[in-house]
């Protein structure tokens, strides 16, 4: 073992928990907690949010989340000279699955993704356009396993047909109360948490103008109003118009990661965290912005699956409308099969974006 000699026995642990807490996760929730055990090892606690957000469905969101964590960890540990072996210990009734992390010395490389951790952060405002280069898909390839396949959307035409597609996705979300009881708790209106939130989503993170912020604040406050004016007023086109279409056109291109099967385990899912957790680090480390497009994924598992997530039926009618575009465009195959799908581009650094808790907010008793 490591001489790890200091006055705190759990340093070791802590110095890896503090920089694995910068992985990202849906709506920046955290849903991670960690207990301290010995000097090389603790368990983590990941809680899914099933029980409010229509959008983690049997929880299958975290699990994948909980791959980002691993994959996050396994970086962080290599810089310091260990890895880190998972051992699942329960998964309970009140959808918290717990896992031991035991830390072992050894003497593989480091990761060359590490100092990507802290910098990588979603970028939602319009990118440049310069698509990559076969250096640079090259090295994305390397991020890849066997069963896994990557498909780049770079043309103008597949790039409009994205845009349309995500805009139509929240046209799905908005309409459905279901989706409300999620947006009108994600973003963190708080004066001062503006620019960066260790909770939620800064507003300044969205990409939309001031006067469309306001509104976005002001209609979110309530259902009734939200839904008067999505209804009666066309009060989301402009949002949607600015978050899904231009920022769809706005980039280099897009991704979509396939598995060899639709992924349905665990453990499927928290390998698939593990390999897009690998590419958005290699997207920072090669100095391009990235945002996660996670919605026709979940809504495509949910049609395949028959899952009726809302009592709201032209919800559920357009989401179905919006799934048939998709197997179109990709193929039925890759849309049953589909883990990612994200879009890329040349970008500086987000200005505003989520932070996190603190440490001590994330351990356990
Ligand atoms: C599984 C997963 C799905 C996500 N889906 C989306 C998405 O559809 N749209 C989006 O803008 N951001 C999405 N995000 C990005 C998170 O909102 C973001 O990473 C989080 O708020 C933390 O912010 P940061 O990346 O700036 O650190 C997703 C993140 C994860 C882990």
């Amino acid at each position: 073992m490591k001489n790890n000699s200091s006055s705190n026995p759990h340093n070791l642990v802590l110095k890896i928990l503090e920089e694995a807490r910068w992985c990202p996760s849906p709506d920046n929730i955290q849903p991670w907690r960690f207990k301290l055990l010995t000097e090389t090892s603790f368990e983590i606690h990941c809680k899914d949010q099933s029980d409010w957000m229509v959008y983690d469905i049997n929880g299958h969101v975290t699990w994948l989340s909980l791959g980002f964590l691993f994959e996050t960890l396994n970086i962080t540990a290599l810089e310091l000279g260990y890895e880190v072996q998972y051992t699942k210990l329960t998964q309970s009734a009140e959808q918290t699955i717990i896992f031991n992390a035991q830390l072992i010395p050894t003497t593989k490389n480091k990761s060359a993704l590490f100092t990507s951790i802290k910098s990588r952060s979603v970028q939602r405002k319009p990118m440049g356009l310069k698509t990559l280069t076969l250096i640079e898909k090259n090295e994305l390839l390397t991020c890849i396993p066997n069963e896994f396949s990557i498909h780049f959307f770079e043309k103008t035409s597949q790039k409009f047909k994205i845009g349309k597609l995500l805009y139509g996705n929240s046209t799905t979300r908005y309409i459905m109360e279901e989706g409300y009881r999620v947006h009108s708790k994600v973003i963190d209106w708080h004066k001062g948490n503006e620019q960066f939130s260790a909770t939620k989503i800064p507003p300044k993170s969205l990409g939309i103008d001031p006067i469309t912020t306001a509104l976005t604040k002001w209609a979110l406050a309530d259902w009734s109003r939200f839904h008067f004016i999505e209804k009666y007023l066309a009060g989301t086109v402009w949002a949607k118009f600015l978050m899904d279409f231009c920022t769809s056109i706005r980039c280099s291109g897009h991704f979509l990661l396939t598995y060899n099967k639709p992924i349905e385990t665990l453990e499927e899912f928290v390998e698939s965290g593990q390999v897009v957790m690998r590419l958005w680090l290699t997207f920072e480390k090669l100095g391009l912005g990235f945002q996660p497009e996670y919605t026709p994924i979940m809504f495509a598992e949910m049609v395949r699956k028959n899952i009726q997530f809302s009592q709201n039926t032209k919800a559920m009618k357009n989401v179905k409308k919006m799934d048939d575009k998709l197997k179109y465009f990709i193929g039925e195959k890759n849309t049953f099969n589909s883990v990612y799908m994200a879009r890329y581009g040349r970008s500086s650094v987000a200005s505003s974006r989520s932070i996190r808790k603190p440490l001590s907010e994330l351990l356990l008793p």
